[in-house]
Order: C-alpha cells, then structure tokens, then sequence
C-alpha cells in the first residue's frame, strides 16, 4: 500500500495487490483412494510460495473425474476468489486423462505464451513432453494452469512459467 499525496492536501490510497492466494488440486485416482502419497500438490505449493508472496493457500486431492473437477475449479475461481489454481496430473493420453476436456471449457482467455512456454521447457527435457495437452487461461480474476503430474514435470513446467505469473496476475487484477 502507498499513501500518494494529491494536489489540494487530500491523500488517495493506492492499493497495491501483492499477495495472491492458491488454490491446488491434484488429480489421482490412486490418490484420493489413499493408495499413494501425493507429493505432487506440496510440491506445486512450494515451488510457488518460492517464486511468488502467498497470502493464503490450500490444496485437493481428487480422482481423475471432470465433472468433480470442473465444479471444484469453478467454487474455486468464481466462488472463492482464489488467484490462481494450479492442478496436477491428468493431462496425458490414458483413457482417464481429461483434465483439458474438463477445464477448457471453462476459461474466458487461453494463454497460449503459457502453454507454449511450458512445452519448449519441457520438450529441451523430455521427448515425452509431447504427450502433455496442458492448458493455462483465465477464469474470471482467476489465472488456471494445468500441470502434468509427476513431480519432475510439476516442477520442469511450473519453472518455465513461474517468472511471468505475478506479472500475468497483476495484469489481471488491473
Ligand atoms: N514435462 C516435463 N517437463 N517433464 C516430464 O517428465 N512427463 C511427460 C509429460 N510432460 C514430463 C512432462 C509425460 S511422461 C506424460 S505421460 C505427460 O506429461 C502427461 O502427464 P499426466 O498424464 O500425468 O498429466
């Protein structure tokens, strides 16, 4: 917050918005079946907090289900006003990976700078990165960005956009 001082003597406070709240979910059916540890969503948090001033942030574990997806995302942004959502997991080719059919629908903007950011990182590591279909857009003052899941392209990815996302947030917030 500044206190910028106006012709007359009156002050007008220039709010400055700086501390983002995150929302993360990973997508796992062995997961939320309490058959494996989720180290990917701690993991999505950290790196964040790292790079970005969190005020606030929680994570969800939830199965590979679009319609428990799309509903969460949506309490999420419009709901609860969270900044930005990250999700893991779900963006591959196995039958049940459909986090992009889930969530594209949902997004007022794509980012196509994010998306392509994240495949040229991810490409200069892995040849596999190909497979990946994540998308990133924005949902009402909410930024989205799906990951793949394993740790290594949660954290190979999140790298590739972490540098412009505060900037993409204050843009957003105007
Ligand atoms: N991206 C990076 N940077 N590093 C990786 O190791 N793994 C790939 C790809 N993207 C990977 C990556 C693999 S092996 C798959 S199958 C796809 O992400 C999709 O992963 P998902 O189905 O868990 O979302």
């Amino acid at each position: 917050e500044a206190l910028t001082p106006l012709e007359g003597g009156t002050l007008a406070l220039t709010a400055t918005r700086s501390d983002w709240a995150l929302a993360w979910i990973t997508l796992s059916d062995k997961g939320s079946a309490g058959l494996r540890t989720d180290e990917s969503g701690p993991l999505m948090a950290a790196d964040t907090r790292a790079k970005l001033p969190l005020c606030h942030e929680q994570g969800f574990m939830i199965p590979d289900d679009p319609h428990a997806l799309r509903a969460l995302v949506m309490e999420l942004a419009l709901g609860q006003g969270y900044d930005l959502i990250l999700t893991s997991g779900g963006t591959g080719l196995a039958p049940r990976d459909t986090t992009p059919e889930a969530l594209l629908p949902l997004l007022d903007r794509r980012l196509p700078g994010f998306e392509q950011a994240m495949m040229q990182a991810s490409l200069a590591k892995t040849p596999t990165a190909a497979l990946s279909r994540a998308i990133a857009g924005t949902i009402g003052r909410t930024i989205l960005v799906t990951l793949p899941g394993s740790r290594k392209a949660v954290s190979e990815n999140l790298a590739a956009i972490l540098p412009a996302l505060g900037h993409a947030l204050d843009k957003l917030h105007g």
